[in-house]
């Protein structure tokens, strides 16, 4: 099996800003009264705002209408892009520019595959707003990861099958995702315990890309802690 395209999840794979939409949550959850912490946010990763939101509510004292979580969710959305406007290109994490170099020499697609409606502004920001083959983000689809339907649309958009599809992701619910599209998945970060996971690694800069793609594919889960 040949891996011919790579789908990036953005959000703590690409840039940071995992660690802002962490903050914009917390200054929310702080405003309401609502108890929050890091690892509540953990189960918050690669899972739309919405349902973010009411993962967050779980632990309010009190019921929201609907239209008090829209106006949340616009609010903590606020929170989050202030963050973002010091987002610049050094905010890019380690070792992304050396992979997307390598992997655009070895012929290999590239693509974009999140949940999040702010991806055009975050990859215009770092200044990778025209460098993948294909996007596919939060404002394309309906079902948010678990779902397939993220990963599925970038593939289609590349015109590369599922089974020649590598994805890296750092939420449980994306690996999810990619495995239920029938794809490769490289887990990092948070996700790097995922057993359902091809290929396991502490971050990108940790990832043996020479080896996966010495494999083509065939590589064997491992755990590199
Ligand atoms: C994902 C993040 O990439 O995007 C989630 O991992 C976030 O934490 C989701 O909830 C939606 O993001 P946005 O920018 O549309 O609120
Ligand atoms: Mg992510």
């Amino acid at each position: 099996m040949e891996i011919k395209a790579v789908i990036f999840d953005l959000d703590g794979v690409i840039v940071s800003t995992d660690e802002f939409h962490y903050q914009a949550w917390q200054s929310l959850a702080d405003g309401e009264g609502i108890y929050f912490d890091r690892k509540i946010n953990d189960n918050l990763r690669g899972i739309s705002r919405m349902e973010s939101l009411e993962i967050i509510l779980r632990k309010a004292t009190k019921k929201y209408s609907d239209s008090q979580k829209a106006e949340m969710a616009a609010r903590k959305n606020n929170y989050y892009c202030k963050l973002l406007e010091k987002l610049s290109p050094a905010d890019l994490l380690p070792s992304v520019t050396n992979i997307l170099n390598d992997l655009r020499t070895r012929g290999i697609k590239m693509a974009v595959g999140s949940s999040s409606k702010n991806s055009p502004v975050i990859l215009n920001r770092i200044g990778l707003g025209t460098y993948f083959d294909a996007t596919a983000d939060g404002n394309d689809i309906k079902k948010s990861k678990p779902d397939p339907e993220v990963f599925l649309l970038a593939a289609e958009r590349l015109k590369i099958a599922s089974r020649h599809c590598l994805v890296i992701e750092d939420a449980t619910a994306g690996v999810e995702a990619a495995i239920n599209a029938k794809m490769y998945v490289l887990a990092i970060g948070q996700a790097k315990s995922d057993m359902r996971a091809h290929l396991r690694a502490n971050d990108l800069a940790s990832a043996d890309f020479v080896e996966i793609f010495k494999n083509h594919g065939e590589y064997q889960c491992q755990n590199q802690d």
